[in-house]
């Protein structure tokens, strides 16, 4: 992370969630400085407390920053997100912009997710992105950077959400995903559960029908350790099977798009993402996914997508506060 003379770097804050995310980025798009505050919960995010976490989190690394770097620009997440923890980045961003004396970049969290392998993968345009988090679940046609079509989306809960529901009823800890590949290992899907929006035209998700269906089901259920261990494998099963139907449908239909990506936590998920390998072959497709660090949340993403913008000098103004509206049909950077 050694500093070029004269030249200006560009700083990204990520703050959608319950990580606080910073960036540092040249001019290229080299990543010299990145680094995540995660923050540990045991149900689940609690907006208010995410926000206070994230008012304590970055002065270590500002202060550092600050003492490396020649910052140029600052990028900031503005939305979607937890409005709280968005201000406080946007605060944060604002302050250091206007004491700095330089532009405020606005980046949308979700063309970030989706632009990732665009800027770390060998994909190539026009792209389908598969991006399941706890907050998201979509399918994005990627035409070019300003050109990002939604295809659909979930209209209930995130697949990442159905995880880590589940899962507890499971009584598995939060978050309920990697908790339930852990489980899965010593498991099979024995367990047959409906397939949601199978026949359904379009490519918007729903996972509540599955859920309360497990939930139905498990009611009546001794849970020893290896019905557990079932019950995760037909879980991971099923709401992998839930993502790959609609994503080979999107893939039959766009029969002119051949690369695929996935992004979010649910697609670090093995299991899943071998599925995904097998839907590939299938189709004729070839699946470029970014490493697991920049599939969730992170500042890298934003820098990617605040470097664009920077260079084409399209900056947002003081005024500009959190957005939590969900895009339904396309999504600019
Ligand atoms: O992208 P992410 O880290 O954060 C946001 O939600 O933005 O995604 C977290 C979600 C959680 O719901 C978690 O249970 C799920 O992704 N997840 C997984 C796995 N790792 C994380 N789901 C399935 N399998 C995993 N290995
Ligand atoms: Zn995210």
């Amino acid at each position: 992370m050694t500093q070029q003379q004269n030249e200006k770097y560009l700083l990204a804050i990520e703050s959608s969630c319950d990580d606080f995310a910073l960036a540092v980025s040249d001019r290229s798009g080299r990543i010299l400085f990145s680094n995540i505050h995660h923050q540990k919960h045991s149900h689940g995010v609690f907006p208010e407390h995410a926000s206070r976490m994230h008012a304590l989190a970055p002065w270590n690394d500002l202060d550092y920053i600050h003492r490396h770097f020649d910052i140029g620009a600052i990028a900031v997440t503005t939305g979607p997100g937890l409005y709280g923890s968005l201000a406080v980045g946007i605060t944060i961003a604002k302050a250091l912009t206007y004491s700095l004396n330089v532009p405020l970049i606005s980046v949308n969290h979700i063309a970030a997710h989706i632009l990732t392998p665009l800027w770390c993968t060998n994909i190539r345009t026009p792209y389908i992105i598969l991006v399941a988090s706890g907050g998201h679940t979509l399918l994005a046609l990627v035409n070019a950077v300003d050109n990002i079509q939604i295809l659909g989306s979930t209209t209930d809960d995130a697949a990442g959400e159905a995880f880590d529901k589940t899962a507890r009823m499971l009584g598995l800890q939060y978050p309920g995903g990697p908790e339930i590949e852990r489980a899965a290992k010593s498991g099979t899907p024995r367990f047959a559960l409906p397939i949601p929006m199978r026949n359904h035209p379009g490519y918007d998700f729903s996972f509540s029908g599955l859920k309360e269906h497990i939930r139905k089901k498990l009611v009546t259920q001794e849970l020893d350790t290896q019905t557990r261990a079932d019950w995760a494998a037909s879980i991971q099963h099923g709401i992998g099977n839930a993502l790959l139907v609609r994503t080979r449908k999107a893939l039959k239909d766009l029969n002119t798009v051949r690369y695929l990506s996935l992004a979010g936590g649910v697609a670090s998920n093995r299991t899943i993402r071998s599925m995904f390998d097998e839907l590939c072959a299938e189709c004729n497709a070839s699946l470029h996914c970014p490493s697991p660090s920049v599939c969730t949340d992170n500042a890298e993403m934003i820098a990617w997508c605040g470097l664009w913008k920077w260079k084409r000098e399209q900056y947002a103004h003081y005024d500009i506060l959190p957005n939590v509206t969900k895009a339904r049909h396309s999504v600019a950077v």
